[in-house]
């Protein structure tokens, strides 16, 4: 069923639960002259039989040779895999009239769009996030990229698929742990909105066999999103505020060489840490709540064991700070989030004092 659709600039983004057919035939896929799927076998394995046929009952035959499979994980977010793709689909014949349609998380949905933002110097696609981090976050607004070996995401394009289908079915075939991560960027999307949201997030269940009653509160995450992007798609001022959590997050991951967090882990203690960074910048609210909805849903960690002075340092790459400034996005209540350059160091430092010492009673107290 459809829960909800809307346009964001030349998409369209459909909400639901076991609504793939529905949101296709509001595509017509049949009109583009080819459609070329790219996915990861195992996604393909759990989902892949519901899009095949989504698709014939729209008209479109999901043939082998037309379907493309890329490895799992960040390492494949290359330039190598790129350059596969982009042979394999001059090999079948795609043309600019084509379509692209990508079935999977977020590496896929970079990878691959990324692909159809430059094949003849770009074409039509439509994703299918399969992750929830992917449907909160990187199926909305375009941003595609693959990785350089000197980092993430360096290079890349903005470049909207034409649809999105956020289906909570796909929900029910993720781990535990991804559930979790993705959570904590619909948890961000509260913080951005304002209290109703906030609110309504911290009372989404850790785990539920019953992806489809959450929909109206997700749906209501990717709509903060997609309003965001829609007032500004190139990140030159609004969008910055996604970045909620992610300036320590980025440096979390950093220093513990991807291997420790999911980028939304990450997140979710980077959403605790701009919370305390806030109070110490005079916030008054409290932030209920935020501690107990993160914590229980972290990996263990030894946050006692980071080297504060590092982690700090690492934050100084942010991508998205200017002239090296770091552009901190402090939220001092749900929906009242300003974005801070030159947050002085002490300030930053005895917050992270503070996080660490939280983190590692409130870590170890639910293990
Ligand atoms: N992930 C943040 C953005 O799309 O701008």
């Amino acid at each position: 069923m459809l829960y909800d659709q809307f346009e964001l600039h030349q998409s369209r983004i459909f909400l639901g639960s076991d609504c793939f057919a529905e949101a296709l035939a509001r595509c017509e896929p049949s009109a583009y002259s080819r459609c070329f799927f790219i996915s990861q076998e195992q996604v393909w394995g759990f989902h892949g039989q519901a899009l095949a046929e989504a698709f014939a009952a729209s008209g479109v035959t999901v043939s082998e040779d037309h379907l493309y499979f890329m490895p799992d994980g960040e390492q494949f977010k290359s330039l190598a895999t790129f350059e596969a793709i982009q042979q394999w689909l001059v090999d079948r014949g795609a043309d600019r009239r084509s379509l692209l349609v990508v079935l999977g998380g977020g590496v896929v949905g970079d990878l691959a769009g990324f692909v159809a933002a430059t094949y003849m110097r770009g074409m039509a696609w439509l994703y299918v996030p399969t992750t929830l981090l992917a449907q909160q976050d990187a199926s909305i607004g375009g941003k595609t990229a693959v990785n350089l070996p000197q980092g993430k995401n360096l290079v890349g394009q903005f470049w909207e698929p034409r649809a999105v289908i956020v289906d909570s079915a796909v929900l029910g075939t993720l781990p535990q742990r991804q559930i979790n991560a993705g959570y904590m960027e619909f948890l961000k999307h509260g913080m951005l909105q304002g209290e109703a949201l906030y609110q309504d997030a911290l009372a989404v269940p850790t785990a539920t066999d019953d992806w489809a009653a959450q929909m109206p509160v997700l749906a209501r995450g990717v709509r903060v999103k997609a309003d965001v992007v829609a007032q500004d798609p190139h990140e030159k001022n609004q969008r910055r505020l996604l970045n909620l959590g992610h300036t320590l997050a980025h440096a979390l991951e950093s220093y513990t060489e991807y291997r420790q967090f999911l980028h939304g882990e990450a997140v979710g203690i980077g959403l605790l840490y701009v919370a305390m960074v806030a109070r110490r910048l005079g916030s008054t609210y409290a932030w209920p709540g935020l501690m107990e909805a993160v914590v229980p849903r972290l990996p263990a960690c030894d946050p006692a064991n980071w080297d504060q002075t590092r982690l700090l340092d690492l934050t100084r790459r942010d991508k998205k700070g200017v002239g090296g400034k770091i552009a901190w996005i402090i939220p001092h209540r749900p929906g009242d989030v300003e974005i801070i350059t030159g947050i002085d160091r002490a300030v930053l430092a005895a917050s992270l004092e503070e996080l660490v010492a939280v983190l590692g009673d409130r870590v170890a107290a639910v293990r």
